[in-house]
């Protein structure tokens, strides 16, 4: 982490699209959680980027809003959360995690989902979704993989729904009222 700045701030595009690339490789716009953030922006706030004392994009993380349908119940996913291979496991992806849950939770959101490994965010306080609550997605997914944090125990438990973003939400709900 040594010369590593933490900012609030969103990369811009091309910068942080190399750095997603040289991530998680260029397969990665087929991953579950893309069709989560599809048509939706990152909420206010919530973005950050880590850059080195010469002004290099290492890192970057954003949190985006959710629905789950069908009650309408509010909810942040964590993604994506990344940091260039060249820097990897110097604490830079702990910082970013570690001030955007501070950011996340001033803001009062209670409940955070995600689609990763467990091993590397259970420290952070997220669990897997199964066996607490059934969670689908759009389109298919390793259930596995979504993870959850939620500020109040048992705040998952029973729940049953489909993870939106928010237009889409809307939209079903429009279509049915129709
Ligand atoms: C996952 C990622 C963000 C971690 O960033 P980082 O800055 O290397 O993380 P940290 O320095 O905070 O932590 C590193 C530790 O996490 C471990 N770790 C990293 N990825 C892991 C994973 N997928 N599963 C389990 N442990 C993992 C490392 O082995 C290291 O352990 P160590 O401290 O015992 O050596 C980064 O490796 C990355 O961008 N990976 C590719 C994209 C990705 O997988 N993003 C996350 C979505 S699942």
């Amino acid at each position: 982490m040594n010369g590593i700045v933490i900012e609030q701030a969103s990369a811009p595009q091309k910068e942080a699209d190399a750095l997603l690339d040289a991530a998680f490789g260029l397969d990665r716009r087929t991953k579950a959680s893309y069709r989560l953030r599809e048509g939706s922006r990152p909420v206010d706030g919530l973005s950050f980027t880590a850059r080195t004392s010469a002004g290099r994009l290492v890192g970057v993380i954003s949190f985006w809003p959710l629905v789950i349908a069908p009650e309408g119940r509010e909810a942040l996913l964590l993604g994506p959360l990344a940091v260039h291979p060249d820097v990897q496991s110097q604490g830079i992806g702990a910082a970013l995690i570690e001030r955007g849950l501070q950011a996340a939770d001033a803001q009062g959101h209670d409940l955070i989902f995600l689609v990763g490994d467990a091993p590397y965010y259970e420290r952070f306080g997220f669990a897997p979704v199964v066996p607490h609550g059934r969670i689908l997605l759009p389109g298919p997914f390793d259930p596995a993989r979504l993870l959850f944090r939620a500020r109040q125990a048992g705040a998952l438990n029973g729940v049953q729904g489909l993870l939106l973003p928010p237009w889409r939400y809307q939209a079903g709900r429009e279509k049915t009222r129709a």
